[in-house]
């Protein structure tokens, strides 16, 4: 392997697709040391990323990597020694599967649609807050609130709760190199908030509840057996996993467009390209950068490299979704791009169950704030703004426009 640009530093967090590219050319299936000191491999194509998805080899479970669960450093939080760290995305068939059925039961891509005069409203809410100003922080004042009041109302959080849940949720994201105790705690809060609600909810619940949690509840009481446990977990994983995600979508999309004039200009007079729109900003600079962990069970291979049993493998969204062998031109954001698939919700049996919220979320939040704020635009140079970092996740600290105060 030809010495390639280095992984992780300020540089690649900023702007990771040249590495990926060098990654793909030389060294597809590469192993390395990740920040946290843990070694893993990376996959950077298209068409392995793909069979690495879905290849029930791969284990979810966090403790098959003993040492490195031991020390918390791999598996999706939720306080994996308890209940509400045997959510989806730390489960295998066949809890996985059982557990799976029944959130699809609660949460259908109908649902997600009747949601949608809610998040239109949401939005325009949040608009309303800073519209008249001539200048915002995106990111802040408008991409953050946006799913943590999406996912509560979902859920069923009583109005007068979400502002803990903001709270909360900010002490998720990560700020720079902010500590992960914040996460831990945010975590804490949350788990004993949903667990107490779904207790509450438990014990009152009629026909006429027509929440998401009201539903799992629901769900476990005809035959099928979703402990109040099981239910935190899920509720829990919801909101880990619906969060964050929504808030890049929306984040990583307007910077997408504000620095291409020609495709926000082609998007404000033609809303029919709202849709395709945001599925090429998930292709180009998606949300999820790297999915969540992987464990080889046995030896494998993927991309003709030999994999060892027993080792973390991390598929590299982002990197796949810029493949040259997959898309033509890939560095090109083309809303018109034929045959889109790309996989950054996913592939396989833990693909995004939240897809088709994330969608109209980020289509409501991108058409309505261009449509509002016409003339938005950056308020300092593109290559000024900084990236949280992280393994997972890809989005902005802050995103700072001004633009024409909105007037009546
Ligand atoms: C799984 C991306 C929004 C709930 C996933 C996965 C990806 C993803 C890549 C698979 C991870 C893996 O295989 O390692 C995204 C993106 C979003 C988004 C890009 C926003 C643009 C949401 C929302 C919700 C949600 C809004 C719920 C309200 C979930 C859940 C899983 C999941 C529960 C686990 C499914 C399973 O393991 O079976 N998501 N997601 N996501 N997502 Fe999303």
């Amino acid at each position: 392997v030809p010495a390639g640009p280095e992984l992780f530093t300020r540089e690649f967090i900023a702007d990771p697709y040249p590495a990926y590219a060098h990654l793909r050319k030389h060294a597809p299936v590469h192993r390395t040391t990740l920040p946290s000191g843990v070694e893993a491999w990376l996959v950077t194509r298209y068409a392995d990323a793909r069979q690495a998805l879905a290849d029930q080899r791969l284990s979810k479970d966090p403790r098959r990597s003993e040492a490195a669960w031991k020390q918390g450093k791999v598996g999706v939080p939720g306080e994996q020694r308890s209940g509400v760290g045997a959510h989806l995305l730390n489960l295998d068939p066949p809890d996985h599967t059982r557990l799976r059925r029944l959130v699809s039961k609660a949460f259908t891509p109908r649902r997600a649609e009747e949601f949608r005069p809610r998040v239109q409203a949401l939005t325009d809410r949040l608009l309303d807050d800073f519209a008249r100003t001539g200048e915002a922080d995106l990111i802040h004042d408008f991409a953050f609130p946006l799913p943590i009041y999406a996912i509560c109302d979902l859920l069923g959080v009583p109005e007068e709760d979400q502002a803990d849940f903001r709270t909360w949720a900010g002490m998720m994201i990560r700020h720079g190199s902010g500590p992960r105790g914040g996460v831990a705690r945010a975590v804490r809060h949350m788990r004993t908030y949903l667990a107490e609600l779904i207790h509450r909810k438990r014990a009152t619940l009629t026909d006429a509840d027509d929440d998401l949690i009201s539903g799992l509840i629901r769900a476990s009481d005809h035959g099928e057996h979703l402990t109040e446990d099981e239910a935190a977990a899920m509720a829990f994983i919801l909101l880990f996993a619906g969060f964050e995600t929504t808030v890049n979508l929306i984040g990583n999309g307007l910077l997408t467009l504000l620095t291409h004039d020609r495709e926000r200009l082609a998007l404000r007079a033609d809303p029919e390209l709202l849709a395709p729109t945001v599925e090429e900003l998930l292709r180009y600079d998606g949300p999820v950068e790297v999915a969540t962990w992987r464990f080889s069970t046995t030896e494998l291979e993927i991309g003709g490299t030999r994999i060892p049993a027993g080792e973390p493998v991390l598929v590299v969204l982002a990197a796949a979704d810029r493949d040259p062998r997959r898309f033509p031109a890939p560095d090109l954001l083309d809303p018109a791009r034929a045959d889109n698939q790309h996989l950054a919700f996913g592939h396989g049996i833990h693909y995004c169950i939240g897809a088709p919220l994330a969608r109209l979320e980020g289509q409501i939040a991108i058409g309505t704030l261009l449509r509002r704020l016409p003339d938005v635009r950056l308020a300092l140079p593109a290559d000024e703004l900084r990236w949280r970092g992280g393994l997972i996740m890809r989005g902005l600290q802050r995103l700072p426009v001004t633009f024409a105060p909105e007037t009546d």
